[in-house]
């Protein structure tokens, strides 16, 4: 089980674990990212049973017990299993979320209680400075929130753009639109299509050049773009059952 790291933007490194996957002949990754500042922050803490491989690649970066958020979209194994782990590692840490996964999963799962933050409510880190974006049922999950960080034009777009393969580039200006519709023909993980193009769009608007995706290969070029394509793509009809 594999597990490497790369600085996919300037502070903003990819921890990415790759794994063989019956479903997924070709293997799977679950990508964390890590912004190192002041005050260091996780976006994922990835699977319980990766814990001591994600632990390990973090530590090539700055001390775990230094982490001081460890944030994640919505509440799912992938996002945040390892939550409690990563709390027991980093005393200083708390978990950060939608106000809505805190009241309704992470403040009773977490042993210690998570800070929340608004639709459109920024944290300062040091010299980063994130902005949280509500994004419900986007694509999936009623407490889902997704993270810009303007200073290095970078979304952390979760489970968007999720593409299958094990082998993959860290960061690529390639296509990953292509890949991620071909993995969503089979396994359809959009809740709402209405609710998502909606959203896509106020994500375009942001102008990203950086995609951090959590499963394949992050994103370099015109996101904004991409974001789009993904919303037109969203507005085909589905296949019939
Ligand atoms: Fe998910
Ligand atoms: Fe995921």
């Amino acid at each position: 089980m594999p597990t490497r790291v790369d600085e996919i933007a300037d502070g903003i490194f990819r921890i990415s674990t790759s794994i063989p996957l019956p479903a997924l002949p070709g293997g799977f990754t679950f990508n964390q990212i890590l912004i190192r500042d002041a005050a260091p922050l996780l976006f994922h803490t990835g699977l319980r049973g990766h814990f001591e491989a994600t632990r390990a690649a973090i530590e090539r970066v700055l001390p775990v017990a230094s982490l001081r958020y460890l944030a994640y979209s919505h509440f799912e194994a992938d996002e945040c299993g390892a939550m409690n782990a990563f709390l027991a590692a980093a005393p200083g840490a708390v978990p950060l979320c939608s106000r809505v996964s805190a009241m309704v999963s992470m403040g009773d799962v977490a042993d210690r209680p998570p800070r929340a933050l608004g639709d459109g409510e920024e944290l300062d880190l040091g010299r980063h400075r994130i902005r949280w974006l509500d994004t419900p049922h986007v694509p999936h999950g009623w407490d889902a929130g997704l993270i810009w960080a303007p200073t290095a034009r970078t979304l952390f777009c979760g489970d968007l753009f999720t593409q299958p393969g094990a082998e993959l580039p860290p960061v690529t200006e390639g296509d990953i639109l292509g890949p991620s519709e071909a993995m969503r023909g089979g396994m359809d993980y959009f809740a709402c299509r209405d609710k998502a193009r909606t959203t896509l769009a106020r994500l375009a608007d942001l102008q990203p050049r950086t995609l951090a995706t959590m499963h394949g290969s992050s994103f370099r070029g015109d996101g904004a773009a991409l974001l789009r394509a993904l919303a037109k793509a969203l507005s085909a009809p589905a296949d019939p059952p």
